[in-house]
């Protein structure tokens, strides 16, 4: 049985998973110039528009005043890379999401793996982003994921598990509709090896039933999650077909519009 649709249903084409509406998102991380974020903003505006899918793209902080105007009104949403856990204050070299929201800003990704690992964000810190965001109206997708060394010792699971709760402590069940889960295996980050569909899906199965935990079964099958991590045009079909998998987190194929594309209207 198809499990959900971020149309519920109105999209539905064919009975075999594939007529769902995914969520594919494109992180630029720090990449690009702003005469380069505007050339692949217009390509993918341009490329995108019949696209069945619902879409996001997250430039750079500097790069955001540059997107908005292109894709406002487009199927394609503005999305940041992160923000700071204050609204305003004495914070060097942090942005705000006042300012996120000022520039057009949607969504705002949270605990991406580069943040937890290289700019030592744990989940305390997250749980605050998480709040500050849904306070302010934005769509949150919360990246969850383990290292290497974590799914070798079988600790993927309850590494996942535990961002999964401590990241959603205190949210509630009126703000679900704005929360995202991206499943990003660190491993599997722009290294070009992705987890197998298998893997991926019995992980994201982990994930939704930790929320059904949290939130009931309805909340947690309406749960939209996402794989990230090395997702190219050549295994996105078979991640997607997978029941619990909902969509992507893309990011080294998401810096060109003829890599992103493809995955995008897969
Ligand atoms: P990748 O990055 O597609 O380059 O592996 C994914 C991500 O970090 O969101």
């Amino acid at each position: 049985m198809e499990r959900h649709s971020l149309t519920k249903g109105k999209d539905e084409a064919d009975s075999g998973g594939m007529g769902k509406k995914y969520y594919i998102a494109g992180n630029w991380k720090m990449h690009k110039t702003r005469a380069e974020a505007a050339a692949l903003a217009k390509e993918l505006v341009q490329a995108l528009k019949d696209g069945k899918h619902k879409y996001l793209i997250a430039p750079s902080f500097t790069l955001l005043e540059t997107a908005a105007p292109l894709v406002k009104g487009t199927n394609i949403r503005l999305g940041a890379q992160n923000c700071a856990p204050e609204e305003q204050g004495a914070h060097t070299g942090e942005v705000s999401v006042l300012q996120l929201k000022e520039l057009g800003v949607q969504t705002i990704i949270l605990g991406h793996s580069e943040r937890r690992h290289n700019y030592k964000e744990d989940d305390a810190l997250i749980n605050k982003k998480v709040h500050l965001a849904l306070k302010h109206g934005f769509e949150v997708i919360l990246c969850v994921g383990e290292l290497l060394e974590e799914r070798e010792a079988g600790k993927a699971e309850a590494v996942c598990e535990r961002q999964t709760t401590e990241g959603l402590k205190g949210v509630a069940a009126t703000e679900l509709d704005r929360i995202v889960i991206a499943y990003e295996p660190v491993w599997a980050i722009g290294t070009g090896k992705t987890a197998t569909p298998e893997d991926a899906d019995s992980i994201h199965a982990c994930i939704r039933k930790v929320f059904g935990k949290l939130y009931g079964a309805a909340a947690a099958e309406k749960l939209i999650i996402q794989y990230g991590g090395s997702v190219k045009a050549d295994n996105v079909v078979a991640l997607m077909a997978k029941e619990n998998i909902d969509g992507a987190l893309v990011g080294g194929a998401a810096l060109k519009a003829e890599t992103f594309v493809p995955i995008a209207k897969f």
